[in-house]
Order: structure tokens, then C-alpha cells, then sequence
């Protein structure tokens, strides 16, 4: 929980998957990221893996840990609801 965020719900969040809205957001760990500048979340897919959605049970399937995170600053907490 990051207090100086705006808090994003699920419904809001499923909004910014690549195909609905521009935008396209990922949520881990309670905490929602805009990736919408990275090319491989473009359209809203990487691997598999669909955003608008909270990802934090399918880190596991990645190759890689949760440092891909560093870069991007997350833009809001997510309210799971
Ligand atoms: C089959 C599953 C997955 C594969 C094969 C995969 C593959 C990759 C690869 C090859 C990269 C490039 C950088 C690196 O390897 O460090 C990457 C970056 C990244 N991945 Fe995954 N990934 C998978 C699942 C996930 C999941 C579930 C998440 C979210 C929880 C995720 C989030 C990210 C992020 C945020 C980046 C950084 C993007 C960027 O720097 O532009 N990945 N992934």
C-alpha cells in the first residue's frame, strides 16, 4: 500500500487490458503498473498472460522474478473488491 496513490478497483483495472482503453495496466502485489510503453505488453498480451488483471499468482510461470518491475513506478494501490 503506497497512501500517496489513487486506488484503482478491479473493474477499472480490467478496463486497461490493450483492447478496450489505450492504456494497458498490470497489476502485482497490490500495486497496479502502467506497461503501456513496453513492447511486449503491446495489445495487452505478453506470453500468454493478459493485463487488466492481477498477475501476482502467475509470476510463477515467468522466467524471470519480479525485477521486471524495477523500471516501471507503480501508478496506483489496487482495491480488490
Ligand atoms: C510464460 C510466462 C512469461 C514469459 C515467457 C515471460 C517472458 C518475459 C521476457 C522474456 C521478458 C524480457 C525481460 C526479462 O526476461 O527479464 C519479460 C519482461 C517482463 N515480464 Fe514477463 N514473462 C512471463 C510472465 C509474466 C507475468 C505473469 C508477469 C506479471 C506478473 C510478467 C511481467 C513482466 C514485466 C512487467 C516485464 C518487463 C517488461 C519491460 O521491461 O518492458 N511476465 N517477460
Amino acid at each position: 500500500m503506497n497512501f500517496d496513490l489513487p486506488f484503482v478497483t478491479l473493474q477499472q483495472l480490467a478496463l486497461r487490458n490493450g483492447q478496450d482503453k489505450p492504456e494497458v495496466w498490470i497489476a502485482y502485489k497490490g500495486l497496479v503498473y502502467n506497461v503501456t510503453h513496453s513492447r511486449l505488453w503491446k495489445t495487452g498480451t505478453h506470453y500468454e498472460h493478459w493485463a487488466g488483471q492481477d498477475l501476482t499468482d502467475e509470476l510463477v510461470d515467468a522466467p524471470h522474478t519480479d525485477g521486471v518491475f524495477s523500471k516501471f513506478e507503480p501508478i496506483a494501490n489496487l482495491v480488490k473488491k
